[in-house]
């Protein structure tokens, strides 16, 4: 297990030798990152304790209709309490990382605040990790923006870059000395877009131009804390995690579905993508903006923020989409599975007639195809375009499926289908690593089943089954498999 996990402390990212294909199966080099991934409002629970404030995800769940079952992060996994089981559950599955994130109302409820009770929690745990020998890769922002400062206007006020570089600051001075690999924000597309346009995520609000506003907003927030932490500690390895989706014309012979690809395409990936490694927005996505009368709210100066280097790039992956510019007949499936109870709107500003279709492929239970090769195709297209230019590695900080898992009277949870999809989407890893992608690691999502956003419980996305009546934690058949490829850093053949 020692030569297969990551150093906590290293301080070189190392090169990585290419990968083999043998007769033992696929090999992944030593130096390889396996992890898993957690979000702070998804397990932790303990919503009003030890100084811990309201996030706009705590107001979201009150609204009538806003989450399946009206469920609420109050408890969720109860990790706030269980964090030491949790960690041993790690250790047990041969984690050399785990990927969570720190929850802004537990920390800076309001500018200029610090709660030392919520900096303890993440001390304790990064101790905990450490002690295991399990690299803690933190993240600063996955979801939960402080409910106070979304009463100032939330990520559609500009001041709220300012705010997170504070927040990044404080959370870097109590953890700065142990933590090394920092990720900014999670999906800030969601953020933006599902939360202020679509509507779908908190503040659940359905705003156009307060949309686009959190676009920029986000990306500004994201640079100006990866000034402000390089500033302070040179030897921290910065990052920002974004989804990308893998979307393919319906009839590649159709220019008007190659068209919706390509807007697709840009609205959601490269939009983030680009000011971020290139330093400019897409024209085309400022285009499909005005053509609605909204705007990117760009001050002179601000792309340079935002394009501030980084060590890595991580990207999150589930599903790829077929898409059409003419509204389909049967059911349509949006990608990203916006079908949520209460009504929404289009959550891509400026996207026009672009619509997902169904191409035969198995689906999970959020509806979302499972499309393996998706994630070789993306992990090319990311190096080829972005992170090769800018020279930086990649890591895929998130891959995993929900599924309705059954629980066998002897209490083991056979999950065949996710061991299976953990399996195929590795596969297509070492295939992009094969063909010279250079990613360095893969986080399992998720360690635990738990709150997934607008679906609440229902939706389990755990390699560890959670029981929510008694919160018991069951490792699930997938969660063995993959503790063996992470002991082994091998795909059996
Ligand atoms: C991405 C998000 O980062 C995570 O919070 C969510 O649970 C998964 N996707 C699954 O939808």
């Amino acid at each position: 297990r020692a030569a297969l996990t990551t150093d906590p402390t290293a301080t070189d990212v190392p090169v990585l030798p290419a990968p083999e294909v043998g007769d033992a199966g696929l090999r992944f080099p030593a130096a390889f990152v396996w992890g898993a991934a957690t979000a702070a409002f998804q397990i932790e629970g303990a919503a009003r304790e030890d100084g811990r404030t309201a996030s706009i995800w705590d107001t979201f769940c009150r609204v009538p209709g806003a989450v399946a079952g009206a469920d609420t992060g109050d408890v969720a996994c109860d990790h706030y309490h269980r964090w030491r089981e949790d960690l041993d559950l790690m250790a047990e599955l041969n984690l050399g990382a785990y990927r969570f994130s720190t929850a802004w109302p537990r920390i800076c409820p309001e500018p200029g605040t610090v709660n030392r009770k919520g900096l303890d929690f993440y001390s304790r745990l990064v101790d905990g990790l450490l002690e295991k020998g399990i690299a803690p890769w933190l993240t600063l922002y996955h979801w939960d923006l402080p409910q106070a400062l979304e009463d100032r206007g939330g990520w559609a006020n500009r001041d709220v870059a300012q705010w997170f570089a504070e927040y990044a600051l404080t959370v870097h001075g109590a953890l700065g000395d142990r933590v090394r690999h920092w990720t900014t924000l999670n999906e800030p597309w969601c953020s933006a877009l599902l939360g202020y346009a679509g509507g779908q995520h908190a503040p659940g609000r359905q705003e156009p131009q307060a949309a686009v506003s959190a676009v920029h907003h986000l990306l500004l927030a994201h640079g100006t804390a990866v000034r402000a932490l390089r500033a302070a500690d040179p030897s921290a390895q910065l990052g920002i995690t974004l989804n990308m989706t893998v979307a393919d014309p319906a009839d590649p012979d159709d220019p008007a579905d190659r068209a919706a690809a390509d807007r697709l395409d840009a609205l959601q990936n490269r939009l983030f993508a680009e000011p971020v490694l290139l330093g400019r927005y897409p024209q085309v996505a400022i285009d499909a903006h005005a053509a609605v009368g909204v705007a990117l709210p760009v001050r002179d100066g601000d792309l340079e923020v935002i394009s501030a280097p980084l060590d890595f790039l991580g990207l999150n992956y589930y599903t790829g989409a077929s898409v059409t510019a003419h509204p389909p007949a049967g059911v349509e499936v949006m990608p990203g599975g916006a079908d949520v109870a209460r009504p929404t709107s289009e959550p891509n500003v400026g996207l026009g007639q672009v619509h997902s279709v169904s191409r035969g492929l198995p689906r999970t239970a959020m509806e979302w195809e499972v499309q393996p090769d998706g994630l070789r195709r993306l992990l090319e297209r990311v190096q080829a375009d972005w992170t090769g230019p800018a020279d930086i590695p990649l890591y895929v900080t998130e891959n995993g499926a929900a599924y309705d898992d059954e629980v066998a009277p002897d209490g083991s949870v056979p999950d065949a289908d996710r061991v299976a999809y953990l399996v195929r989407h590795l596969e297509a890893v070492h295939a992009a690593r094969r063909n010279g992608v250079d990613v360095r690691g893969y986080f399992a999502w998720s360690l635990l089943d738990n709150f997934e956003w607008a679906y609440g419980y229902d939706k389990r996305f755990g390699i560890v089954r959670v029981d929510f009546d008694t919160l018991e934690r069951t490792p699930k058949a997938s969660a063995r498999a993959y503790a063996e490829v992470a002991r082994t850093g091998r795909l059996a053949p």
